[in-house]
């Protein structure tokens, strides 16, 4: 079995951040939401990991590198436009050779991982198993619908009428015979070679998909709710570890990690929460379901509910929540001028302040 991880797209709902940076690179308790798939990848025992890369290739590349540290040998496959997700497939036809493979989109959030179901896979005989999940909004993926002995009787990418709340989730088992599918499916009103169109192909053609209920949390990580939701998932386990400085003023309680090189001074920490290496927490409150990445500094304020990226500092200023701010970023309190809010932002940012 061999591994597709797809880390295309242009992550236009993540805006600003994506017009630097990978959608997928984004993290998730200070780890990028991509290294939780890699790691599900390699705990189901596979190795063999075909990368595909879009515009973002070179920072895919400089985050995952040979993927050796994952125990993975990853293979970058170059898409030159997001053509679609059986785009991928196609393009990758000769690493995948005639081995089944899981596909797995890089902006996917699974908790439970994936072994099971490899194993289910490989125990079965099914052409593809995906994997399905209820969702208040089904018009923003590919929709399933079943038939009364669970089978599946229609597959509809992001249709405006959806005949279910049945999701299909960016994790796909195939088997070779996706290779026909994909050749055949033709560009989808958005223009791209849609997956869920090759899979109803495979239905359509009398060949075996099992589709499979998702029992644990799945998302995928395209919008801001989504990505604080993951922390807060991610942070609700995370082991508590004071590996940096914290002096006697500070109080902490709760799950909270402080990473080598953090100082903490004077400050109260509500965990779950985890400070990144080399960020000072002076004079401040950290509340829960907050990710500050390395580097940081958060001083004389308060944050909770959010995720911090490396390299940022927020400055006197007072609750700052359910946000997403990227690197380098600086949020401080606007000096001398009463009452005016002084901003300079980037492209496609956005601003929510008290009036
Ligand atoms: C893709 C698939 C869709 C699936 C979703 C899961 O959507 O096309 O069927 O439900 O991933 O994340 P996209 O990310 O291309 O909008």
């Amino acid at each position: 079995m061999k591994a597709l991880v797809l880390t295309g797209g242009k992550g236009t709902r993540l805006r600003p951040l994506t017009h630097t940076s990978a959608k997928q690179l984004v993290p998730v308790a200070n780890k990028p939401v991509l290294f939780y798939g890699l790691e599900a990848i390699r705990d189901a025992g596979i190795t063999s990991v075909g990368m595909v890369v879009g515009d973002t290739a070179d920072e895919v590349r400089a985050a995952v590198g040979d993927g050796s540290r994952f125990g993975l040998d990853v293979t970058y496959i170059r898409q030159q436009a997001p053509l679609g997700l059986a785009h991928c497939v196609l393009i990758a036809r000769d690493f995948l050779a005639d081995e089944p493979f899981v596909m797995y989109l890089g902006d996917n959030f699974l908790v439970g991982g994936i072994t099971d179901l490899v194993e289910a896979f490989e125990r079965a005989d099914y052409d593809a198993q995906i994997l399905l999940t209820r969702v208040a909004e089904p018009q923003f993926y590919g929709v399933a619908e079943l038939g009364p002995g669970g089978e599946i009787v229609g597959l509809q990418e992001k249709p405006e009428h959806p005949r279910s709340d049945l999701a299909i989730v960016g994790v796909y088992i195939f088997s070779p015979a996706v290779h026909e599918a994909v050749r055949a499916v033709t560009p989808s009103a958005r223009g791209e070679l849609e997956i869920t169109d090759a899979i109803a192909w495979l239905i359509g053609n009398g060949s075996r998909v099992h589709s499979h209920l998702v029992s644990g949390y799945w998302k995928d990580t395209g919008r801001l709710q989504d990505m604080l939701e993951c922390n807060r998932i991610v942070l609700e386990r995370v082991e508590p570890d004071i590996r940096g400085t914290v002096d006697g003023l500070s109080e902490i309680s709760g799950r909270v990690v402080v990473e080598p090189g953090a100082v903490v001074e004077n400050s109260v920490l509500r965990g779950p929460i985890v400070i990144g290496a080399n960020t000072k927490i002076l004079s401040s409150y950290v509340g829960p379901f907050t990710s500050i990445g390395s580097g940081c500094l958060i001083e004389n304020a308060e944050i909770e509910y959010s995720i911090v990226l490396d390299g940022s500092s927020v400055q006197g200023v007072s609750r700052v929540a359910h946000s997403l701010i990227g690197r380098n970023v600086e949020v401080s309190r606007a000096n001398g001028v009463a009452n005016t809010h002084q901003l300079m932002v980037g492209d496609h940012s956005r601003i929510q302040v008290r009036a």
